[in-house]
């Protein structure tokens, strides 16, 4: 064999995760609002893991039935897609409804309740996954009837937890009966291999999708994601109103990343929160779908990512990342423990 041919990987990596949703590798491709197309979606399902919609990406209805369509054009493999189904979604029974309407297979949930979510899906036959940042979640998730909990870490990309993955992981494993997939950090095969190690049940990887064929964000956002290492990730509530990682930019410093006294009040406040973060989100949406498209001015530049941008050396296709995953798992495995030189 040439040195430039990729070694050859498992057909499959079976796991709790694999076996519920019917995919050939613990892979998921985590949505990330504005970056993640239908195509890049599909290069996930398609190259075995499983690729994720944020239904966010779409203000219309029907454009975001015509991305279903469009994932479902270029693969037969599952795919998912991925509801915010906090009030601060103003979209969230619409989208819930044409996802029910088009057979989504797969739901991934984050920031709120998924209680009626779960059950239309159910009744639709498609699997939930839901995200959590802690146990008292998981367990009420569960309880919910959730298929899978991801178990979203410190260090991730987008709103991300307060505790860092190797301790998150093996303490929700042995606490919740339904398969745990680990998020936060991942980038790399032999990151995959210690999440599974700490018992994940599957990864969940976004950021290293930022650096890929399929992401359509301007050249500007990619190239920080690999000219970035994990000192330049900022965790802060002040752009969205809810903690989330991004990458320091001029933008960033200037918008600074302690809330002021006033959102403070108006975020703690049940009579205010809602509002205060649904006008948050839109008005900062508008900046970022900017920012992420490229092309507009470097002064305004917000890019979300997580930690793992130190561990991101190449824009790949999709299915190449998943591959080469798979082909990092299997030598890391091999390897261990590593011999002292
Ligand atoms: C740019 C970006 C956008 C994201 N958008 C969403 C989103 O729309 N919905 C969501 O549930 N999570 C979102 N996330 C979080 C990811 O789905 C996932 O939890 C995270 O990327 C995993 O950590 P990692 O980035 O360290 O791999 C986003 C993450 C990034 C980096």
């Amino acid at each position: 064999m040439s040195p430039a041919e990729p070694s050859p990987i498992s057909q499959s990596i079976p796991t709790a995760l694999t076996r519920l949703l019917g995919i050939r590798y613990p892979i998921v491709g985590a949505p990330m609002f504005l970056v993640t197309t239908p195509r890049l979606v599909a290069a996930v399902s398609e190259a075995g893991g499983l690729g994720a919609v944020p239904s966010l990406n779409y203000r219309k209805g029907e454009d975001l039935r015509a991305a279903l369509r469009e994932v479902r054009g270029l693969t037969s493999a599952p795919y998912a897609v991925n509801l915010i189904v906090n009030r601060s979604n103003p979209y969230r029974e619409e989208h819930a409804r044409i996802c029910l309407e088009e057979g989504v297979p797969v739901y991934v949930t984050s920031l709120g309740s998924p209680e009626s979510l779960i059950s239309d899906a159910h009744r639709n036959g498609a699997k939930v996954l839901c995200d959590v940042v802690d146990l008292g979640y998981a367990l009420k998730v569960q309880d919910l009837g959730a298929d899978g909990v991801v178990a979203v870490g410190a260090g991730a990309g987008g709103h991300a937890g307060r505790t860092i993955p190797t301790v998150l992981v093996p303490y929700l494993k042995s606490r919740v009966a339904i398969p745990v997939l680990a998020a936060g950090g991942i980038a790399d095969g032999r990151g995959m291999l210690a999440m599974m190690a700490l018992g994940a049940d599957g990864v969940y990887v976004g950021t290293r999708f930022i650096a890929s064929e399929e992401a359509e964000v301007g050249e500007g956002y990619k190239k920080a994601v690999l000219a970035s290492g994990p000192e330049d990730i900022l965790y802060t509530a002040r752009p969205t109103g809810t903690h989330a990682n991004f990458i320091r930019t001029p933008y960033l410093d200037k918008l600074g990343t302690e809330l002021t006294w006033w959102e403070r009040a108006l975020y703690r406040s049940p009579a205010t929160k809602r509002w205060a973060k649904t006008l948050r989100m839109l008005t900062i949406s508008r900046a970022m779908r900017g920012s992420a498209q490229g092309g507009g001015k470097a002064w305004k530049d917000i890019w979300s990512a997580g930690q793992s941008v130190g561990l991101i050396e190449e824009i790949k296709p999709a299915g190449a990342i998943v591959r080469d995953m798979i082909a990092e798992y299997e030598s890391a495995l091999r390897e261990l423990p590593r011999p002292v030189p």
